[in-house]
């Protein structure tokens, strides 16, 4: 006789049931590690809003890609740090720049890596906000022939993949053009797509000081208050030619990655920003948490929202818990 309820807990009576019926798998082929680098020569400096997260100059990135690569870890997303910024951000599509010579760098010394790069102007600005300033707003459409050089001067010294996370309009395709022009008709646009205007970025701007010298940038990052407008941002950007659309941050926005990956033809990042990860340290270093268990928690429930890719800082630790089989 059939019993009159269900036995949910009849699969995950053992560890092997647990895992074979398991619904989300997680690979390390689908993490990214965000890698800051700077000016200067053996620098290894820990971020204060980021424990555990460094900025490297050039010559010692052989230390985090070595514990990357040993991990499995083989996709970094590189943000710059230059010496000085300027009104135009010029330091970001100068053939010295530092992401430039780190992307030559790399490809030299460690092949096996896969090069992403954020294509933004913030981090070389003097004023801090993302684009060319017209007053005191950024001028959308004279920023998207900046972002169109940036890219392309990415493209020429290495870079497998460029990330733009202005939030200006049409700037996909601005940047799409200028690689084919090039010759770089191969390198894939991973376009943070829907990006939210966030307080989650907080630690990031301290690490990269990128903080917006005046105002914020609700004028061009998108009102968290919309979920809908995501999914718009995210079609729109697939139009003008993305091959990956991000959403970000990634864990209180678990309702846009699932919208957007309902009706994306492309493959959907989630980016698990700076505060989300301070979050966690911050609570395990006052022994409220598991910092492990909670990472891996927080981890799948992105994949489990509809996330075919995740960027996080805790991208190696998760390697290796995937490794484990903890999760996966
Ligand atoms: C640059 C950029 C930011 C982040 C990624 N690219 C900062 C911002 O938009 O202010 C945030 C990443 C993080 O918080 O981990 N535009």
């Amino acid at each position: 006789m059939a019993e009159p309820f269900n036995r949910t807990r009849r699969l995950r009576g053992s560890d092997t049931l647990r895992r074979m019926v398991r619904e989300t798998r997680l690979s390390k082929d689908a993490l990214i590690y965000p890698v800051f680098v700077r000016e200067g020569s053996n620098i290894e400096e820990e971020i204060p809003s980021m424990e555990g997260q460094y900025r490297y100059s050039i010559d010692r990135l052989a230390s985090v890609f070595d514990r990357l690569l040993e991990a499995g870890v083989t996709k970094v997303l590189f943000f710059g740090i230059p010496g000085e910024k300027d009104g135009e951000g010029k330091g970001a599509w100068q053939e010295d720049g530092i992401i430039q010579r780190a992307l030559r760098h790399s490809r030299e010394h460690y092949p096996e890596l896969y090069l992403i790069t954020d294509v933004c102007m913030c981090e070389y600005t003097s004023h801090g906000h993302c684009g060319v300033l017209e007053g005191e707003t950024v001028d959308n459409d004279r920023t998207l022939d900046f972002l169109a050089r940036i890219a392309r001067s990415h493209a020429r010294a290495g870079a497998h993949m460029v990330a733009p996370s202005d939030m200006m309009d049409g700037r996909v395709l601005a940047i799409r053009e200028a690689l084919d022009r090039e010759g770089f008709g191969q390198v894939p646009v991973m376009s943070y797509a829907a990006k939210y205007c966030s307080s989650f970025y907080g630690p990031f701007r301290e690490a990269a000081g990128s903080a917006p010298a005046f105002g914020d940038r609700r004028t061009y990052q998108m009102d968290y208050h919309n979920q809908r407008e995501g999914l718009r941002e995210a079609l729109s950007d697939i139009g003008e030619g993305a091959d990956i659309v991000m959403v970000k941050p990634a864990l209180a926005y678990l309702d846009v990655i699932r919208r957007v990956s309902e009706r994306s033809a492309v493959p959907v990042a989630a980016y698990s920003v700076s505060g989300e990860y301070a979050m966690i340290k911050a609570a395990a270093r006052g022994g409220f948490i598991d910092e492990a268990a909670l990472a891996c928690e927080v981890a799948v429930g992105i994949f489990r929202a509809g996330a075919d890719i995740l960027i996080s800082y805790y991208a190696r630790e998760l390697a290796g818990w995937i490794g484990e089989g903890r999760i996966g």
